[in-house]
């Protein structure tokens, strides 16, 4: 089944839809305990390097987890343990390890990092987020919302707060799964161009601007991030996105069933309240959850 290109899973905007349906689907088949290639432990015998240059909890035990309960293993290879640290290329680090193991993650800050890994490595090249885009944590949303309400397809999902990479996978998400998506941001935090670019050449719905009451007016899904992601040095952030907090009252502007996301973790009482973390409408331990069934639908996709 592996005839053509190696599978990378890169970034929304390099899919067709049938596509990551599949692998939407793998997952949900996966969650519900189902085989869906015939036998238990399908990625048996193959090994995935993990690369972590910045911080992670869910997106380390959600694929350590899921490579080993499909019979696979897993090497995680942190910031300063590897010779990445003192200057060995991406390129080369990329030959090597594609000597070893059947699939490579990466986190990282610098796209052009996990550009060049795809570009050297013989085998798949997984996104586990960069500064720029989080595909994996989107993929576990759009499941996440399905369970919950059934398609994307016709609803509002407004994103409030930082235009940040998680906020550029779902913009690209809108480009595939026929919603309008809404952002309301800083003017000095805008989402990335290119992804909004890219999506409304693909005819997607993306309404921007810095009202967060208009973004989630009649919205069935209402998502924000933390204020400062990892990396990020500016100190005038709680200054900037204090308006664009998720509290009871802004959720009263969404529709009456709307839902609440949060790829976690959360900066509680900053980007969203208690009572709306903790409230009926939020689905954050789902979407959690959802890592770790999509993550076994993305490794499945790219090596079987
Ligand atoms: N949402 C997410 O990617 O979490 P981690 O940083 O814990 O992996
Ligand atoms: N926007 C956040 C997501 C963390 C999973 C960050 O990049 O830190």
């Amino acid at each position: 089944s592996r005839a053509g290109q190696t599978r990378h899973f890169l970034d929304l905007d390099r899919f067709d839809t049938e596509t990551l349906r599949r692998i939407l689907d793998l997952g949900a088949a996966y969650k519900r305990g189902e085989q869906p290639f015939g036998r238990p432990k399908p990625l048996s015998g193959r090994v995935l390097a993990m690369i972590f240059e910045k911080p992670s909890t869910r997106t380390r035990v959600s694929f350590e987890t899921g490579m080993k309960q499909l019979g696979g293993d897993t090497i995680v290879l942190s910031k300063g343990d590897t010779q990445l640290g003192r200057g060995e290329t991406v390129a080369d680090t990329a030959r090597v390890l594609s000597r070893y193991v059947d699939a490579i993650m990466i986190r990282t800050d610098d796209p052009a990092k996990l550009a060049e890994l795809s570009e050297y490595a013989t085998v798949p090249v997984i996104n586990g987020l960069t500064d720029d885009t989080h595909p994996c944590q989107v993929m576990a949303d759009i499941m996440t919302f399905t369970e919950h309400r059934g398609s994307l397809d016709g609803k509002v999902v407004s994103w409030v707060g930082d235009g940040n990479n998680v906020a550029a996978s779902w913009i690209q998400a809108a480009a595939h799964f026929n919603f309008e998506m809404r952002l309301a941001c800083p003017p000095e935090l805008m989402p990335d161009a290119a992804a909004v670019d890219w999506a409304r050449a693909q005819g997607a719905r993306v309404v921007i601007g810095s009202d967060p009451v208009a973004a989630v007016k009649d919205s069935h899904l209402v998502i924000t991030d933390t204020w400062v992601s990892m990396g990020c040095t500016d100190t005038n952030r709680h200054t900037l996105l204090s308006p664009y907090q998720v509290n009871d009252g802004l959720m009263a502007h969404a529709a009456g069933d709307a839902l609440f996301m949060h790829c976690l973790p959360a900066h509680r009482n900053e980007e969203v309240t208690d009572s709306v973390m903790d409230g009926a409408q939020s689905v954050v331990w789902d979407e959690a959850e959802n890592r770790l069934h999509v993550q076994k639908g993305i490794l499945s996709w790219c090596l079987l």
